[in-house]
Protein backbone atom coordinates (compact mmCIF):
# COMPACT_ATOMS: atom_id res chain seq x y z
CA UNK A 1 0.00 0.00 0.00
CA UNK A 2 1.47 3.13 -0.99
CA UNK A 3 1.80 5.24 2.21
CA UNK A 4 2.27 8.96 2.07
CA UNK A 5 3.44 11.69 4.80
CA UNK A 6 2.53 15.49 5.61
CA UNK A 7 5.79 16.97 6.83
CA UNK A 8 9.33 15.43 7.37
CA UNK A 9 9.92 15.88 11.38
CA UNK A 10 10.93 13.64 13.93
CA UNK A 11 7.76 11.60 13.48
CA UNK A 12 7.41 11.66 9.60
CA UNK A 13 10.84 10.11 9.17
CA UNK A 14 10.31 7.43 11.71
CA UNK A 15 7.25 6.60 10.35
CA UNK A 16 8.68 5.97 6.65
CA UNK A 17 11.48 4.15 8.08
CA UNK A 18 8.51 1.69 9.60
CA UNK A 19 6.52 1.22 6.56
CA UNK A 20 9.96 0.76 4.49
CA UNK A 21 10.82 -2.01 6.58
CA UNK A 22 6.87 -3.38 6.09
CA UNK A 23 7.26 -2.86 2.54
CA UNK A 24 4.88 -0.15 1.99
CA UNK A 25 6.08 2.62 -0.98
CA UNK A 26 6.57 5.94 1.20
CA UNK A 27 6.05 9.39 0.01
CA UNK A 28 7.12 12.32 2.28
CA UNK A 29 5.15 15.86 1.42
CA UNK A 30 7.57 18.89 1.82
CA UNK A 31 6.15 22.17 2.26
CA UNK A 32 9.19 23.56 -0.89
CA UNK A 33 10.55 21.20 -2.64
CA UNK A 34 13.26 23.84 -4.17
CA UNK A 35 14.44 24.13 -0.33
CA UNK A 36 17.91 22.03 0.11
CA UNK A 37 17.01 18.69 2.58
CA UNK A 38 18.63 15.50 3.57
CA UNK A 39 17.41 12.67 1.76
CA UNK A 40 16.85 9.13 2.09
CA UNK A 41 17.31 6.57 -0.69
CA UNK A 42 13.81 4.95 0.56
CA UNK A 43 11.77 7.99 0.28
CA UNK A 44 10.31 9.43 -2.69
CA UNK A 45 10.15 13.38 -1.76
CA UNK A 46 6.80 15.13 -3.56
CA UNK A 47 5.42 18.75 -2.94
CA UNK A 48 3.08 18.35 0.06
CA UNK A 49 0.20 19.92 -2.27
CA UNK A 50 0.23 16.48 -4.53
CA UNK A 51 0.67 14.18 -1.42
CA UNK A 52 -2.94 12.52 -1.88
CA UNK A 53 -2.10 11.89 -5.60
CA UNK A 54 -0.87 8.59 -5.26
CA UNK A 55 -0.72 7.33 -1.71
CA UNK A 56 -4.06 5.29 -0.50
CA UNK A 57 -3.51 6.77 3.30
CA UNK A 58 -1.79 10.11 4.45
CA UNK A 59 -0.80 10.29 8.23
CA UNK A 60 -0.93 14.28 8.91
CA UNK A 61 2.53 14.99 10.68
CA UNK A 62 2.70 18.48 10.95
CA UNK A 63 2.77 20.82 13.82
CA UNK A 64 -0.68 20.97 15.46
CA UNK A 65 -1.43 24.43 15.44
CA UNK A 66 -0.32 24.54 11.60
CA UNK A 67 -2.90 21.58 10.25
CA UNK A 68 -5.50 23.94 8.91
CA UNK A 69 -3.06 25.75 6.29
CA UNK A 70 -0.87 21.98 5.61
CA UNK A 71 -4.53 20.28 5.09
CA UNK A 72 -6.40 23.35 3.08
CA UNK A 73 -3.78 23.31 -0.05
CA UNK A 74 -4.11 19.42 -0.61
CA UNK A 75 -5.12 18.47 -4.06
CA UNK A 76 -7.42 16.03 -4.83
CA UNK A 77 -7.80 14.81 -1.44
CA UNK A 78 -11.69 12.99 -1.80
CA UNK A 79 -12.17 9.54 -0.92
CA UNK A 80 -8.81 9.32 0.65
CA UNK A 81 -8.11 7.98 4.03
CA UNK A 82 -6.05 10.46 6.24
CA UNK A 83 -4.34 9.52 9.57
CA UNK A 84 -4.36 12.61 12.22
CA UNK A 85 -1.63 12.02 14.67
CA UNK A 86 -1.29 15.86 15.60
CA UNK A 87 -1.79 17.45 18.54
CA UNK A 88 -2.84 20.97 19.06
CA UNK A 89 -0.17 22.39 21.37
CA UNK A 90 0.86 25.74 21.47
CA UNK A 91 3.22 27.71 23.72
CA UNK A 92 3.69 26.36 27.28
CA UNK A 93 2.59 23.21 26.21
CA UNK A 94 -1.10 24.07 26.52
CA UNK A 95 -3.45 22.55 24.54
CA UNK A 96 -5.23 25.28 22.30
CA UNK A 97 -8.17 22.86 21.44
CA UNK A 98 -10.73 20.99 23.14
CA UNK A 99 -13.74 20.25 24.44
CA UNK A 100 -15.92 21.33 21.59
CA UNK A 101 -13.80 20.40 19.37
CA UNK A 102 -10.27 18.72 18.05
CA UNK A 103 -7.56 19.21 15.35
CA UNK A 104 -9.24 15.52 13.87
CA UNK A 105 -12.95 17.27 13.85
CA UNK A 106 -11.56 20.32 11.92
CA UNK A 107 -9.51 18.36 9.64
CA UNK A 108 -12.61 15.95 9.23
CA UNK A 109 -14.62 19.40 8.10
CA UNK A 110 -12.20 20.81 5.94
CA UNK A 111 -11.33 17.53 4.08
CA UNK A 112 -15.39 16.79 4.17
CA UNK A 113 -15.19 14.40 1.30
CA UNK A 114 -11.80 12.25 3.13
CA UNK A 115 -11.79 9.91 6.05
CA UNK A 116 -9.95 11.38 8.28
CA UNK A 117 -8.75 8.88 11.07
CA UNK A 118 -7.70 10.10 14.49
CA UNK A 119 -4.30 8.04 16.02
CA UNK A 120 -1.13 7.58 16.89
CA UNK A 121 -0.67 10.96 18.54
CA UNK A 122 -1.16 9.78 22.49
CA UNK A 123 2.71 8.03 22.26
CA UNK A 124 5.61 9.54 21.92
CA UNK A 125 8.26 8.86 18.85
CA UNK A 126 10.04 6.18 20.49
CA UNK A 127 7.06 3.90 21.17
CA UNK A 128 5.43 4.43 18.10
CA UNK A 129 8.34 2.56 16.52
CA UNK A 130 8.51 0.06 18.60
CA UNK A 131 4.92 -0.33 20.20
CA UNK A 132 5.63 -2.79 23.09
CA UNK A 133 6.46 -3.24 26.78
CA UNK A 134 7.54 -5.95 28.65
CA UNK A 135 6.70 -8.04 25.88
CA UNK A 136 3.19 -6.67 25.90
CA UNK A 137 1.46 -5.17 23.01
CA UNK A 138 0.31 -1.88 23.37
CA UNK A 139 -2.99 -0.62 22.59
CA UNK A 140 -3.84 1.97 19.88
CA UNK A 141 -6.63 3.74 20.08
CA UNK A 142 -8.39 4.94 16.74
CA UNK A 143 -11.50 7.18 16.09
CA UNK A 144 -13.23 7.96 12.38
CA UNK A 145 -16.13 8.09 10.73
CA UNK A 146 -16.05 5.32 8.23
CA UNK A 147 -15.94 1.91 8.80
CA UNK A 148 -13.67 1.39 5.42
CA UNK A 149 -11.16 3.59 6.30
CA UNK A 150 -11.40 2.69 10.54
CA UNK A 151 -10.71 -0.96 9.32
CA UNK A 152 -7.49 0.28 7.22
CA UNK A 153 -5.79 1.64 9.47
CA UNK A 154 -6.62 -0.81 12.14
CA UNK A 155 -4.70 -3.53 9.81
CA UNK A 156 -1.80 -0.83 9.40
CA UNK A 157 -1.88 0.03 13.29
CA UNK A 158 -1.76 -4.21 13.79
CA UNK A 159 0.90 -4.32 11.14
CA UNK A 160 3.15 -1.59 12.94
CA UNK A 161 2.55 -4.04 16.29
CA UNK A 162 -0.12 -2.06 18.08
CA UNK A 163 -3.22 -3.59 19.20
CA UNK A 164 -5.77 -1.79 17.65
CA UNK A 165 -8.63 0.05 19.54
CA UNK A 166 -11.95 1.72 17.90
CA UNK A 167 -13.33 4.29 20.32
CA UNK A 168 -16.38 5.88 17.83
CA UNK A 169 -16.35 8.54 15.39
CA UNK A 170 -14.16 11.44 14.56
CA UNK A 171 -15.60 13.52 17.59
CA UNK A 172 -13.86 11.42 20.01
CA UNK A 173 -10.91 13.02 18.70
CA UNK A 174 -11.24 15.68 21.68
CA UNK A 175 -10.33 12.83 24.25
CA UNK A 176 -7.48 11.57 22.36
CA UNK A 177 -5.97 15.06 22.08
CA UNK A 178 -5.86 15.58 25.78
CA UNK A 179 -4.76 12.18 26.19
CA UNK A 180 -1.44 12.65 24.85
CA UNK A 181 -1.03 15.34 27.18
CA UNK A 182 -0.61 12.85 29.89
CA UNK A 183 2.79 10.98 28.70
CA UNK A 184 3.67 14.76 27.58
CA UNK A 185 3.54 16.18 30.48
CA UNK A 186 4.93 13.43 32.86
CA UNK A 187 8.00 13.25 30.58
CA UNK A 188 8.33 17.31 31.03
CA UNK A 189 7.72 17.59 34.75
CA UNK A 190 8.43 14.56 36.14
CA UNK A 191 11.20 13.54 33.88
CA UNK A 192 9.01 10.36 33.28
CA UNK A 193 10.82 7.86 30.66
CA UNK A 194 9.27 8.01 27.49
CA UNK A 195 9.16 4.13 27.61
CA UNK A 196 5.24 4.21 28.61
CA UNK A 197 2.30 3.35 27.07
CA UNK A 198 -1.50 2.42 27.27
CA UNK A 199 -2.86 -1.31 27.24
CA UNK A 200 -6.27 -2.00 27.20
CA UNK A 201 -7.22 -4.93 29.09
CA UNK A 202 -10.78 -6.24 27.72
N1 LIG B 1 7.24 13.98 18.55
C1 LIG B 1 6.46 13.03 19.06
O1 LIG B 1 6.91 12.17 19.86
C2 LIG B 1 5.01 12.97 18.65
C3 LIG B 1 4.25 11.82 18.95
C4 LIG B 1 2.91 11.76 18.54
C5 LIG B 1 2.36 12.82 17.83
N2 LIG B 1 3.12 13.92 17.56
C6 LIG B 1 2.51 15.01 16.77
O2 LIG B 1 3.04 14.86 15.45
C7 LIG B 1 3.14 16.15 14.80
C8 LIG B 1 4.55 16.31 14.25
O3 LIG B 1 5.46 16.25 15.34
P1 LIG B 1 7.04 16.25 15.09
O4 LIG B 1 7.64 16.03 16.43
O5 LIG B 1 7.39 15.35 13.96
O6 LIG B 1 7.26 17.77 14.65
P2 LIG B 1 8.48 18.41 13.83
O7 LIG B 1 9.70 17.59 14.00
O8 LIG B 1 8.50 19.85 14.21
O9 LIG B 1 8.02 18.27 12.30
C9 LIG B 1 6.96 18.98 11.75
C10 LIG B 1 7.11 18.96 10.23
O10 LIG B 1 5.96 19.54 9.63
C11 LIG B 1 6.41 20.34 8.53
N3 LIG B 1 5.37 21.28 8.11
C12 LIG B 1 4.91 22.38 8.75
N4 LIG B 1 3.93 22.96 8.01
C13 LIG B 1 3.81 22.21 6.88
C14 LIG B 1 2.99 22.29 5.71
N5 LIG B 1 2.11 23.29 5.57
N6 LIG B 1 3.12 21.35 4.74
C15 LIG B 1 4.01 20.34 4.87
N7 LIG B 1 4.83 20.22 5.96
C16 LIG B 1 4.72 21.13 6.94
C17 LIG B 1 7.66 20.99 9.08
O11 LIG B 1 8.40 21.52 8.03
P3 LIG B 1 9.39 22.80 8.26
O12 LIG B 1 10.57 22.24 8.99
O13 LIG B 1 9.65 23.23 6.89
O14 LIG B 1 8.62 23.78 9.10
C18 LIG B 1 8.32 19.78 9.74
O15 LIG B 1 8.99 18.99 8.77
C19 LIG B 1 2.75 17.18 15.86
O16 LIG B 1 1.43 17.59 15.65
C20 LIG B 1 2.89 16.43 17.18
O17 LIG B 1 2.00 16.91 18.17
C21 LIG B 1 4.43 14.02 17.93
Amino acid sequence: MNIGILGNGVVANALAEVFHKLGHPVQIGVRDLKEEIEKKHFIEYVDGKDIAEDNEIIIIAVPGNKVEKAVTNIKNPEGKIFIDLTNPIGEDYILTRGRYTSNGEVIQEILKDSHIVKTLNTLGVEKLINPCVNEKKLTMLLAGNNKIANKKVEELLFEMGFDPMLIGDIHFSRYLEPLAMIWIEMVRKQGKSFENGLIWIR
